[in-house]
C-alpha cells in the first residue's frame, strides 16, 4: 500500500504557509525578531508559540522511545483526527468505516468534512467484527478505539493486528484511555504498520483536560503531510509549559493512575450491591458502563441529586446503559451513597 496515494490531490499539491517562527527562532545568539509583528513588551506570552513544539516532543521523544519526526501535536486529540479527515478525504467521494457503539466525534467529523460513514457494529462483547469490517471496499480510515469509549474494554491484540495488516487503508488507533489499560499501548509497533496512525491525549490520565493537548504518532510519511494542513500555531504556550511541567512530575501522575484503577475496582464491588444494576462491564478505563432497569429514569434520579453522569442508552447495543466516570474517593462515595438511596 502506498500511504501517499491515500492523500487528498489538493493536499498533496498545497504549499503550507510558511510561518515566521518556522524559518526563526534560536533565539540564543541574540537575535532580534522583528519579523512577526508581536508587541515588543515582555508580558511572557507576547511572542508567538514554537510552532513545532520541539521542547514538548524531545521530552515525549524520551518517554515513548520514538523520534520527534513521528509525533504531530494537537489542539486536544479531536483537532488530531480532524486533520486525518482532511488529509485522506474528499468531501462528497470518500467514506470511512467506525465500529459503533464508540466516540461520537469520528462521526461527527465526517459529517463536518462532508465524508460518508459506514458503520460496522461491534458484536455483542463488543470486539471488532473482523471480517465484516474488511468486506468494506474502498474506505480510506478505520477508527478503532481501544479502551473504546464509552464500553470500556479493549480490542483483542491478534484482532487489531489482523486489521492493521489486510485494511487497505489507514487505520486510526484511539488510546486516549491507554494509561488505565493493563493492555500494552501500539506505539512499538508504528515502524510494522505504516498504514497505522495512533492517536493520545493527555486530558484523560494525565489530568490536563483543560490545557487541551492531543497527540498524533505515525510514520514521518504521515506526519509530514499532517504537518503541512495544521494550523501554524495550533498549540500555544501556556499549553506547551503545562505539558512540560507536568511531564517533570511523571510520579504524581503515576501514582493518580493507579488511585483511579484502584478505584474503579471499588466501585465495581459497590455496584454490585446495588439492585437495578444487571450488568457492570469489564473496563480498561477510568469509567464504567453499567447496565439498568430504565437508563432514563435513573439519569434523572441522579441529576436531582446533583451527579451528572452519561446516559448512553441511545448508542448501539447500550440499551439501558449509564457510563460513570471514576472520581475521588469521595466522589464515589457520594455516587454510592445516592445509588443505595434511590434503590
Ligand atoms: C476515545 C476518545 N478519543 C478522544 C477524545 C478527545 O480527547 P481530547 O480531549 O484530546 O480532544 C475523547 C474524549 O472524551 C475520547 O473519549
Amino acid at each position: 500500500m502506498k500511504i501517499l496515494e491515500l492523500v487528498r490531490n489538493n493536499v498533496k499539491e498545497l504549499n503550507p504557509y510558511a510561518s515566521a517562527r518556522d524559518e526563526y527562532q534560536d533565539s540564543s545568539n541574540n537575535m532580534l525578531f522583528l519579523d512577526a509583528n508581536e508587541n515588543p513588551f515582555d508580558n511572557g506570552v507576547n511572542r508567538y508559540p514554537d510552532p513545532q513544539q520541539l521542547q514538548v516532543k524531545s521530552k515525549l521523544s524520551k518517554i515513548k522511545n520514538l523520534s520527534t519526526n513521528n509525533m504531530l501535536l494537537g489542539n486536544g486529540s479531536d483537532e488530531i483526527l480532524d486533520l486525518i479527515f482532511r488529509v485522506f478525504c474528499e468531501p462528497n467521494k470518500d467514506k470511512v468505516i467506525t465500529l459503533p457503539p464508540t466516540y461520537g466525534m469520528y462521526q461527527v467529523l465526517a459529517n463536518i468534512n462532508a465524508v460518508e460513514v459506514v458503520e460496522v457494529p461491534l458484536s455483542n462483547t463488543f470486539q471488532p467484527q473482523i471480517d465484516k469490517i474488511l468486506e468494506v471496499t474502498n474506505a480510506k480510515i478505520l477508527f478503532l478505539c481501544s479502551p473504546n469509549n464509552p464500553t470500556g474494554n479493549c480490542f483483542a491484540v491478534s484482532d487489531v493486528e489482523k486489521l492493521l495488516e489486510n485494511f487497505q487503508g489507514i487505520v486510526v488507533l484511539d488510546e486516549a484511555y491507554i494509561d488505565f489499560s493493563e493492555q500494552k499501548s501500539w506505539l512499538n509497533k508504528l515502524d510494522d504498520f505504516p498504514n497505522l496512525i495512533i492517536t493520545q491525549t493527555f486530558s484523560k490520565a494525565y489530568g490536563l483536560a483543560g490545557i487541551r493537548l492531543g497527540i498524533g504518532y505515525a510514520s514521518t510519511e504521515i506526519i509530514s503531510v499532517l504537518n503541512k494542513i495544521k494550523p501554524p500555531y495550533n498549540v500555544n504556550s501556556l499549553t506547551q509549559q503545562s505539558v512540560l511541567d507536568r511531564l517533570i512530575n511523571r510520579k504524581e501522575v503515576a501514582f493518580e493512575i493507579q488511585q483511579i484503577k484502584a478505584e474503579r475496582e471499588n466501585l465495581i464491588i459497590e455496584l454490585q450491591t446495588i439492585s437495578f444494576i444487571s450488568k457492570i462491564y469489564h473496563s480498561d478505563a477510568n469509567f464504567l458502563l453499567v447496565k439498568v432497569d430504565d437508563a432514563n429514569f435513573r439519569y434523572q434520579q441522579f441529576i436531582e441529586k446533583g451527579i451528572v453522569i452519561r446516559n448512553r442508552t441511545n448508542q448501539l447495543g447500550c440499551k439501558n446503559c449509564l457510563r460513570l466516570t471514576v472520581g475521588t474517593k469521595a466522589e464515589n462515595t457520594r455516587l454510592i451513597n445516592t445509588l443505595k438511596a434511590i434503590q
